[in-house]
């Protein structure tokens, strides 16, 4: 789990307050889910046979002896949520959520056990227009946030759980075929979860699913229009994207459009968006059938992506130094009043000892354009000194000429 500083901060704001921004122009509604969900909640919705719930999730019992999890998805409790509130049925909703999400993985460079996602999801579209314009919309947020030449778009369909189903007996008769060739995780996987084999980074199993079955030629007519439908409209608006037949999702709930958006910048861990459809999850959630379909992005990932070239805003305008006991309050009361009066800009008082030049080395650090200076003098004057801190001017100025002076400092850069 990071640690985040105040650099890191900021890009993470940066990238929700953008991403936000386009959200909103597409018409989504920000929601909140609990970080704490029932236990059953996800081992029976994300999957029993995941790697998510068979080892990830942090599990504890609380006071009432009822097992709850730290959400390691969002996905399923925000379909929770629409079911229990009636929001689903019969009806079309854009929603999106921000939020930390836990999962107790090995961690490594872009893979945290908390990690910051933003999540959109969407209810009551079933067909394919709906697939396209999500993936519009992160290719917007790519652009937005600078981003858009470092990531590719992975798709795949994963069709219905019937073709899967059959596709799934072939890749095992297949498979069961070349045992002695697979490592011990695609062994453990071929009884529990044989599709996730086909994630795998050993390069011997990559190998061997060279000439595996695809699940693309096991699509059943309708996932195979819909996947068709897609892939025109994303033609069509010369998106580019990669149909990957390996793209098969860490989590269960998947059907028909999945797809990721990947870079190559950030090492093993180049997947910064992850999405798909699912179906068949409101009715598991005990609603009726509505048909949903979203994703989610790591912000841990992105602001990675974006360190080298974010420009921080951070920092102040006025830096307010002060020498003696009588200025230092004087100097506080001041600071009030200019943030009140002044309507923008960032003020920071010194507030501590310190004598002058090292309270000007804060106030250039800081990156201030203009340094007050209050001395016990200047007090009793009714007058500040004012320090263009580029040029290293100064003049005199009287209490109440201040906030028209800073005013004309602060707009003229
Ligand atoms: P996911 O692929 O498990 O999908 O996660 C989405 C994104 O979260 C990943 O692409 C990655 O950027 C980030 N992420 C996942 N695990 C970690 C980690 N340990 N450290 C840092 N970042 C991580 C989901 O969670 C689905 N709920 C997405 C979805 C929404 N599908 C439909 N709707």
């Amino acid at each position: 789990m990071q640690d985040l500083l105040p650099r890191q901060k900021e890009i993470f704001r940066y990238i929700e307050d953008t991403v936000r921004g386009v959200l909103e122009s597409y018409g989504y509604a920000e929601i909140g889910v609990p970080v704490l969900e029932s236990t059953q909640l996800f081992s029976r919705l994300v999957g029993e046979a995941t790697d998510i719930v068979e080892k990830e999730m942090y599990t504890f019992e609380d006071r009432n002896g009822d097992s709850l999890t730290m959400r390691p998805e969002g996905t399923v409790g925000v379909v929770r949520m629409g079911q229990e509130n009636g929001l689903l049925f019969n009806q079309i909703q854009r929603f999106w959520y921000a939020g930390p999400m836990f999962r107790h993985e090995r961690p490594q460079k872009g893979r945290y056990r908390q990690f910051e996602q933003i999540g959109a999801e969407c209810f009551g579209m079933g067909g394919p227009d709906i697939d396209a314009e999500l993936l519009f919309m992160c290719q917007r947020m790519w652009q937005a946030l600078g981003v858009s030449d470092e990531i590719h778009l992975e798709l795949n369909s994963m069709g219905t759980a019937e073709c899967r189903a059959a596709y799934r007996s072939e890749l095992v008769a297949y498979l069961e075929d070349r045992r002695d060739g697979l490592d011990e995780d695609s062994l453990r996987r071929l009884e529990t979860n044989p599709l996730r084999i086909l994630d795998s980074k050993v390069p011997k199993t990559q190998e061997l699913l060279a000439d595996a079955p695809t699940l693309t030629n096991f699509l059943d007519e309708e996932s195979q229009a819909h996947f068709d439908q897609l892939r025109r409209v994303l033609d069509q608006k010369q998106l580019p994207y990669q149909v990957n037949p390996s793209i098969v999702r860490g989590l269960d709930y998947y059907n028909k459009t999945v797809f990721e958006w990947v870079t190559d910048s950030l090492g093993a861990q180049g997947t910064v968006c992850g999405g798909g459809r699912y179906d068949g999850l409101v009715e598991q959630v005990g609603g009726k059938a509505t048909p949903g379909v979203g994703f989610a992005m790591g912000l841990d990932r992105l602001a990675m992506m974006l360190d080298d070239k974010f420009e921080s805003t951070a920092g102040a305008d006025v830096y307010i130094a002060s020498l003696g006991e009588t200025a230092r309050a004087y100097a506080l009361l001041l600071a009030e009043d200019i943030r009140g009066n002044l309507g923008h800009g960032k003020v920071v008082v010194h507030c501590a000892d310190g004598k002058l030049k090292s309270q000007m080395k804060k106030a250039d650090a800081s990156g201030a354009r203009v340094a007050i200076i209050i001395g016990e003098e200047e007090v009793s004057k009714g007058e500040v000194t004012v320090k263009h801190l580029q040029t290293g001017e100064q003049q005199s100025v009287s209490a109440e000429g201040l906030i028209g002076h800073l005013s004309e400092i602060l707009a003229g850069g």
